[in-house]
């Protein structure tokens, strides 16, 4: 399963037509990172932009976030939606303080204890705030990988998202853990979406079983009734 020419084309289309300038990237503070990553877990970028800026005004670090009353938190995350990330977000940062004494762990597994933090998120974190090689497989991601390699069943289902976690793993680069993490990360959002895949430009297009079968638009395969 493993194939060093998957990573390179990601790589290679990151650099040349994936996304450099938004405010969370290009730095390794961990607290900015994370805070990214938690609001945009179920909003798009462009709807996180004003928030993220907001956010880091009213609390430029973690310490101010954890001292933070919860009203506070909560009424700057309001609009955002799914409130629970807000809440999770605010124990987040008092657990980080109190057990870690205000330093994120660089693990996977130890962010992965954190309230909020998934599997995901933990790698995403941990690639790109300390290059850790570790695997993401978000929404977008998962899209990706059921048409590039053709899966035929729900994602949804554990054994299938546990196969596709297997792969994930597998297509690690050595080098270049970061451009990778984020040139997944912008193939599915901005090139492979949902409803209308741009598999002309797509760097992936000489390997997509969802291409060369015609499938795009049945896969990934829906969630059964
Ligand atoms: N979605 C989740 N994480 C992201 C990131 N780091 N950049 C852009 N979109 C994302
Ligand atoms: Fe997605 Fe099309 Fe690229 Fe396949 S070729 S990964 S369907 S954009």
């Amino acid at each position: 399963l493993a194939d060093p020419t998957f990573s390179a084309a990601v790589i290679e289309w990151q650099q040349q037509h994936g996304r450099h300038a938004l405010p969370w990237q290009n730095t390794t503070d961990a607290y900015r990172i994370w805070l990214s990553e938690i609001m945009l877990q179920q909003t798009q970028v462009a709807a996180v932009l004003t928030y993220y800026a907001r956010f880091l005004e009213r609390f430029p670090t973690l310490e101010s976030l954890a001292a933070a009353p919860s009203e506070d938190v909560m009424a700057l995350w309001s609009g955002l939606g799914y409130y629970t990330r807000a809440r999770n977000l605010h124990a987040c940062a008092r657990r980080v303080v109190a057990e870690y004494g205000g330093a994120f762990p660089s693990e996977p597994a130890l962010l992965a204890d954190l309230p909020g933090i998934g599997r995901s998120t933990a790698a995403a974190i941990s690639a790109f705030s300390s290059g850790t090689r570790a695997a993401i497989l978000d929404g977008n991601v998962k899209r990706v990988f059921a048409r590039v390699f053709g899966v035929d069943q729900y994602p949804g289902i554990k054994p299938v998202e546990d196969a596709l976690w297997r792969r994930a793993d597998a297509l690690l680069p050595h080098t270049g853990i970061e451009r990778y993490t984020q040139g997944l990360m912008d193939l599915g959002a901005t090139l492979c979406t949902r409803s209308s895949p741009d598999c002309p430009r797509c760097p992936l297009q000489q390997r997509c079983v969802a291409f060369a079968t015609g499938r795009t638009a049945e896969l990934p395969v829906r969630k059964p009734k």
